[in-house]
């Protein structure tokens, strides 16, 4: 597995794959790596003949200093993990490589960029849809795999590939859950032992909105609300329902696929998880 921390290396190495006439992935990452990160891997690995992973905690996207001071990093552990997937390559460079001129060019998905979780974290998305952009421009993929877990993250990506006609087939995975429901996470691992208990409320209100006959959006959000107010340690953030593909809110009778996101915070570790659910 080659490791570059160079831009121009990572790029002519993609470029030569292809010219050989190898399919390439990409796979996306801040690191501290779990198994629904390895389920992108190897999701990639059968749409290519070879996948890239970039780790990058990306400074752009965080609203607070605190918040990526606290960003788990293991890099040795992520290489281990990423070479006994088979990834072929990996991309790790510093903030200094990613913008030596500080940022100042922004790719913005206006219509989805300042909703739901774009309104409580003010420039997330951009720094998100930016170092996207970067990171397709260094990766030259035919395809990338990005999480369902960041529904909205997911959405953005999809439009603004759409939007800009660039080159890149963005698939989904769906979320991996650990055995007792929770959304796997690198923020897991700051929870502490009460929290990580009390967070299984998230998975166990998605399913109990999913199983239910309720299809009216007000209806189905008390539902939601009342689950999760019963959790004293959860703090909710926002309940949205909205249209699974547009993310417009939805209200009365719901009659073609919404998605019911969820932000809630444990402690000061905020948790999101999401559902997609049908008439
Ligand atoms: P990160 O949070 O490291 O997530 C990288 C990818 O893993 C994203 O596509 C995310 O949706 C996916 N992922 C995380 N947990 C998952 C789970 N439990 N099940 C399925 N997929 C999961 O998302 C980012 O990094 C960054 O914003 C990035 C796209 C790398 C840009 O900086």
């Amino acid at each position: 597995m080659e490791i570059f921390t160079d831009k121009a290396a990572t790029r002519t190495h993609a470029l030569s794959l292809k010219a050989q006439g190898k399919r390439v992935a990409c796979v996306l990452t801040m690191g501290a790596l779990h198994d629904g990160h390895l389920g992108l891997v190897r999701k990639a690995q059968t749409l290519a003949d070879a996948v890239l992973v970039s780790i990058f905690v990306n400074p752009t996207q965080f609203g607070e200093q605190a918040d990526l001071d606290a960003y788990p990093s293991d890099t040795d552990r992520d290489l281990s993990m990423l070479r006994a997937e088979g990834v072929d390559a990996v991309f790790l460079p510093t903030p200094d490589i990613m913008y030596p001129d500080g940022p100042d060019t922004i790719v913005n998905v206006a219509s989805l960029s300042t909703i739901l979780q774009g309104a409580v974290r003010p420039g997330h998305f951009q720094g998100v849809s930016t170092v996207v952009t970067k990171l397709f421009n260094i990766l030259q993929p035919d395809v990338t795999v990005f999480g369902e877990k960041d529904f909205q993250q997911l959405a953005m990506i999809r439009k603004m590939v759409r939007d800009l006609d660039m080159p890149v087939d963005v698939q989904g995975l769906p979320i991996v859950r650990e055995p007792d429901g929770l959304a796997m996470s690198s923020r897991n691992v700051r929870l502490t032992p009460k929290d990580r208990d009390a967070a299984r409320v998230l998975s166990r209100s998605l399913d109990q909105a999913e199983a239910s006959t309720v299809r009216d959006a007000e209806t189905l959000q008390n539902l939601i609300t009342e689950t999760i107010a019963a959790e004293p340690r959860a703090d909710v953030k926002s309940i949205d329902i909205c249209d699974a593909t547009t993310l417009a809110p939805l209200t009365g009778a719901i009659t073609h696929p919404a998605v019911i996101l969820l932000s809630v915070a444990f402690g000061d570790v905020l948790l999101i998880d999401n559902r997609v659910i049908t008439p």
